[in-house]
């Protein structure tokens, strides 16, 4: 996200308009940043389903997500209120693409003076992703200044889509997918949107890394014994089931989310903050994650879901009991990962990956375990808490913030040492606000800013890491399914496939040594 946002006018043409995500997500974040001054006083912003409703449906319908926001007040409302229209239409179907949207996008164009700007959302079922690209490439919306846009996008007009996850079912959807943005889009035009890379903490770790020089040196399988990378929920499926069904947790989280996590933590530096020098070190990353044998899967995944019990105050029924999944369902709540890379930085040093529903408590982190100093000439002093290596932790949520553990001398003439925390939380630090992901990411694509966005041979490279796992998994539908009771910190068989590098570190463990990890 550039430092001052200089966005173009834009006409912004969300498809899936009457969806969860749009009123839950996508209006409250472009709310916020109109409230923030952040949007050009030029923008309109089009919601387009089949569901009947006029503007001022639409309109009424957004207010209450928008009030959510603790800086809610009606004066910026009535002023977004009135960048906000609605139009009916089946964007899969040509005629009624051509008919009630063509016209409606140009009005708007021209009402906003957006200087043909445009930007689609596709929020919609991934099968309606196919005609509704096609449908904008055949109604001629993409013109052909996009071509030029990204070298004077002062005058000529862009046209640019988000596609949101997920990014195909498997390597070959994804690869169809995008051979189909790519007829109509050219790459540098098309936003493939992983809400985790607009994480603020995901970002911080970009300056974290690139912006100090003490890290780099440490950072490699000389230092570092191993990597831990969590993403739990408490939440359930909730009213997703029959989505879930058909991904899981491999696909739901870990083929998108995690594995972009790591390659930011992983990458080789990059010559600049630029969004091209970025993905190629992410790519380059991704590509070289070892690819297993089918036949291995069980050696470096655990697949495990959630039987009935209570997340805090709530009680959560089990995975199968929820009425819109199979009675014998085998799709995962939770999956773990070993991943190796083979490159000199990381060869021998495991990351392992681990996501799950129903989970004890709501906490994306990341542990980078150092290795042991080489040689304890202070093991007489330790007493019953032996040094442990350091440790470093990166709070992605809640709490964003990082902690570095360490050993320290007891004051005084006990000769004692402990193991202690040095912590740093973002908001603490530095005050302002934390911004939603979206609202990040929709800028920087208004912005024409691609650096938190993956492009296509990201996503396939991280279909190609998990595609073994996924065929093990579906042509052994008797492989181990462990179970876990919501609430708790999921499978014991995930304990296993990080021995011999564990424990997971799961907060309960951290709490009592400082007030500062893990409130
Ligand atoms: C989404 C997944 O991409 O990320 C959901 O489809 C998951 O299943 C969500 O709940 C988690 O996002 P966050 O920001 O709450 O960690």
């Amino acid at each position: 996200m550039p430092t001052t946002p200089q966005p173009d006018p834009c006409l912004i043409v969300i498809y899936g308009a009457s969806g969860d995500l749009t009123k839950r997500k996508l209006i409250p974040a472009l709310y916020d940043l109109c409230r923030l001054g952040y949007l050009s006083a030029k923008t309109g912003i089009l919601g387009v389903s089949r569901t009947a409703m006029s503007d001022a449906d639409f309109i009424e319908r957004m207010k209450p997500w928008c009030q959510e926001n603790p800086h809610f007040d009606e004066q910026t409302w009535s002023r977004f209120a009135g960048r906000l229209h609605y139009q009916p239409a089946d964007a899969t179907d040509l005629s009624s693409f051509r008919e009630q949207l063509v016209p409606r996008i140009d009005q708007l164009s021209q009402q906003h003076d957006v200087n043909d700007n445009v930007l689609y959302y596709l929020s919609v079922a991934p099968s309606l992703y196919d005609p509704i690209i096609n449908n904008i490439g055949a109604a001629q919306l993409v013109t052909e200044g996009k071509r030029w846009c990204s070298i004077n996008r002062d005058r000529l007009p862009w046209q640019r889509i988000i596609v949101e996850k997920p990014f195909g079912h498997d390597l070959k959807s994804a690869e169809h997918l995008n051979r189909v943005l790519g007829r109509v889009f050219d790459e540098e035009s098309v936003y493939n949107i992983d809400h985790y890379l607009g994480k603020e903490t995901v970002q911080n770790l970009l300056v974290f890394r690139f912006a100090n020089a003490i890290w780099e040196p440490l950072w490699n399988r000389t230092y570092i014994d191993h990597v831990q990378i969590t993403a739990a929920e408490t939440v359930g499926v909730e009213d997703r089931g029959a989505f879930y069904e058909n991904a899981g947790a491999m696909r739901d989280m870990i083929q998108s989310h995690l594995l972009q996590v790591m390659a930011v933590l992983a990458m080789d530096t990059p010559s600049s903050s630029a969004a091209q020098h970025l993905r190629v070190e992410q790519r380059k990353l991704l590509e070289a994650i070892r690819l297993i044998d089918e036949a291995d899967a069980p050696d470096y995944a655990v697949r495990g879901q959630y039987t009935a019990g209570d997340v805090g105050d709530k009680t959560i029924v089990g995975y199968r009991e929820d009425p819109n999944t199979a009675d014998d369902s085998t799709t995962e709540t939770y999956a773990a990962m070993k991943v190796l890379v083979d490159n000199w930085r990381w060869q021998g040093v495991p990351f392992y990956l681990r996501t799950g529903k129903a989970m004890r408590r709501k906490l994306t982190q990341i542990v980078v375990q150092f290795r042991a100093a080489p040689h304890a000439i202070y093991s007489e002093m330790c007493g019953e808490e032996a040094p442990k290596p350091n440790r470093l932790v990166i709070n992605v949520q809640p709490d964003e913030g990082i902690n570095l553990k360490f050993t320290g001398k007891v004051p005084g003439q006990t000769g004692t040492l402990r193991n202690a925390v040095m912590d740093f939380d973002y908001l603490e630090q530095f005050g302002g606000e934390s911004q939603e992901a979206y609202a990040h990411l929709l800028l920087d694509a208004v912005c024409g800013d691609r650096s938190l966005f993956k492009d296509r041979f990201e996503i396939e490279a991280a279909w190609r890491i998990v595609t073994p796992v996924l065929n093990y998994w579906a042509n052994n539908p008797d492989a181990e399914l462990a179970t876990y009771a919501a609430g708790s910190w999921g499978p014991e068989a995930a304990d296993r496939l990080i021995e011999p590098f564990g424990p997971w570190r799961n907060p309960e463990g951290e709490v009592s040594r400082s007030r500062l990890v893990h409130k």
